[in-house]
């Protein structure tokens, strides 16, 4: 039977990553490591209770060396870690890591569309790189897509709006009905995927906590908050091509203006819920009087801070 115990856990101090290691710590049956880079000074949520290690990123023998033993590395480090994981592959394979789960955790870079955008060159080449590991039978992956953070896009402006401003942003309308994971969800599906190891071999796995729009949101928010917002509306389409122009000068400050096509644009996949795999990985969809209660208390408390 495949079992896939011993985790290393790379970039575990992140804002996904910390949720990430909660859920994997909180697992009795797993054993987990998390790596750093060497010399950073972030540490890890309940340091006490898992062993840290640092390795060079730059070289295969440094990672591979803290890869020995390990049945699966979990990669959650941030953007400018993305490109180093060609090196954790074959760092991985060298260390005979059985599974490799990579840092993906949003939009569906799988998506015809949506992985032609150039904000997932970096995740896109590292898909593809463990596909055709994976077709050598050299390791094992498994991508999880949960659309945009909920919990953590809600407190950083990421449905277009934030609670201490007045206007509020609609892409492409408001109405494209998208799926969003709670950080603690995306957690849970990577428990979840260790404990269902031959069912989650070289396959997506899309999960979400709810599927809804920025409307709906939008006006859960305005209950808690107690105001209405004014609403602009704006083109993805156009936001894509200004951020395209830009890049052409050089200027890559359009970065974000991808993601927002990737999310909202109706045609770019990012409902999943004819593919959902909730279930298999013990992922329970919030009811709506959940969701009301998270998008208040989280609004709360980023008013707060
Ligand atoms: N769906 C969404 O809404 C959404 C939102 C944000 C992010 N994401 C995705 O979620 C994943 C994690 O993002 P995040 O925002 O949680 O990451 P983050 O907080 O920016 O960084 C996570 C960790 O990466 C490590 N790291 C930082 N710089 C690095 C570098 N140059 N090289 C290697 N490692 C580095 C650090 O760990 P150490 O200091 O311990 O080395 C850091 O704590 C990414 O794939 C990101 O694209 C999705």
């Amino acid at each position: 039977m495949v079992v896939l115990r011993k985790v290393v856990q790379v970039g575990a101090t992140g804002n996904l990553g910390a949720a990430v290691l909660e859920s994997l710590i909180s697992t009795p049956s797993l054993e987990v490591t998390v790596l750093s880079r060497e010399g950073s000074s972030s540490r890890p949520v309940r340091p006490e209770e898992v062993n840290v290690i640092t390795a060079d990123y730059g070289s295969v023998d440094s990672l591979s060396a803290a890869f020995q033993g390990a049945d699966v590395v979990v990669v959650t480090v941030g953007a400018s870690g993305l490109a180093s994981q060609a090196r954790m592959i074959e760092a991985a394979i060298r260390a005979r890591v059985r599974r490799f789960i990579p840092s993906e955790f949003g939009a569906d870079t799988l998506h015809e569309k949506a992985r032609g955008l150039p904000v997932y060159r970096a995740k896109v080449e590292t898909l593809n790189l463990l596909k055709a590991k994976a077709a050598e039978g050299l390791i094992e992956w498994t991508a999880v897509f949960g659309g945009p953070f909920l919990d953590w896009g809600l407190s950083r402006g990421l449905f277009g709006f934030e609670p201490a401003a007045a206007d509020a942003t609609f892409f492409d309308g408001g109405s494209t009905q998208v799926s969003t994971s709670r950080l603690t969800d995306i957690g849970q599906a990577i428990v979840g995927i260790l404990q269902n190891p031959s069912k989650t071999a070289n396959i997506p796995i899309y999960i979400q906590s709810t599927c809804t729009s920025q409307k709906q949101l939008l006006e859960l928010a305005e209950r808690t908050l107690g105001k209405k917002y004014k609403v602009t509306n704006v083109s993805t389409e156009q936001m894509e091509k200004a951020a395209l122009e830009k890049m052409k000068q050089g200027d890559m400050s359009g970065m974000r203006a991808f993601l927002v096509r990737a999310i909202f644009a109706p045609d770019y996949g990012c409902n999943f819920t004819a593919r959902l795999a909730n279930d298999l990985v013990g992922v329970k969809e919030l009811s709506p009087t959940d969701l009301a209660a998270l998008v208040d208390e989280t609004l709360r408390q980023t008013g707060q801070s």
